[in-house]
């Protein structure tokens, strides 16, 4: 039976950090919305320039299309032993969405780590985020800086500063975060499947936390 790991939480919770990590150890796909569109956005299809406006205004992509994309993602062969969601489902019907879909697919949401941090840290955060041209490896100026400043330590490439990073957006992205997403965190508590997560803690320390979550809950 596949296994689905979600990782909620608001901009700057650490998700991608996280996924990437976990991922790495234990051999699920990393499975991130917002990379799949920045991928998109960089090779200029037509699901990229729809989603541009959106993610340059801090505003969710229409549900209809961030779920075919997902769907689409989920059915590849890597992930038919489970994956690691980040940055889906954001809104009530792309939950729904995803039941039906793991459903189809033989599984289920097995565990949603929700990681939870400050508003107040996660502006910091943002604004101090280092992104991987090539494949999306993140570094902190501060927190987690790169051995050597611009440049990846994973694969070499360029680290860039994501546009919607600039504080404005990063504020109307908490708000929509606050009034959109925060409602499935009830929604997986009600299935007995969200464990919250101290998210304010070093790096290594949540992926310990969230490394022992998956052994207990996922790996049974
Ligand atoms: P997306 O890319 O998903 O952005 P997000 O959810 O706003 O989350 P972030 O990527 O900003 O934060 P993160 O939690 O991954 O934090 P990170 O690990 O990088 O979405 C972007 C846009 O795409 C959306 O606004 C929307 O337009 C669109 N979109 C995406 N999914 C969608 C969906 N499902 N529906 C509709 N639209 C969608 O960490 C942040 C920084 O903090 C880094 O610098 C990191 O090094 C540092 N850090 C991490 N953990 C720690 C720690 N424990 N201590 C100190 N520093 C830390
Ligand atoms: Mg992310």
């Amino acid at each position: 039976m596949p296994k689905y790991i979600v990782l909620l939480g608001p901009p700057g919770a650490g998700k991608g950090t996280q996924a990437q990590k976990i991922s790495s150890s234990f051999g699920y796909p990393h499975v991130s919305s917002g990379e799949l569109f920045r991928e998109h956005l960089k090779n200029q299809t037509q699901l990229g320039k729809l989603a541009q406006g959106y993610i340059e205004r801090g505003e969710l992509v229409p549900d209809d299309v961030t779920i075919a994309m997902i769907r689409e993602r989920l059915t590849r062969p890597d992930c038919e032993q489970g994956a690691i969601l980040d940055g889906f489902p954001r809104t009530a019907p792309q939950a729904e969405a995803l039941s039906a879909m793991l459903a189809e697919l033989g599984g289920k949401v097995d565990l949603v780590p929700y990681i939870n941090v400050p508003t107040r840290v996660l502006v910091e955060r943002l604004a101090g985020r280092w992104t991987c041209r090539e494949q999306g490896h993140i570094f902190h100026e501060t927190s987690n800086p790169p051995r050597q400043p611009g440049k990846c330590d994973v694969d070499g490439s360029e680290l860039y500063q994501r546009e919607d990073d600039q504080a404005e957006t990063v504020l109307k992205r908490i708000q929509v975060y606050l009034s959109q997403t925060t409602p499935l965190i009830e929604h997986y508590r009600s299935q007995g499947v969200l464990v919250e997560v101290n998210g304010a803690l070093p790096i290594d320390q949540v992926t310990q936390t969230l490394s022992e979550l998956i052994e207990k809950e996922v790996l049974v």
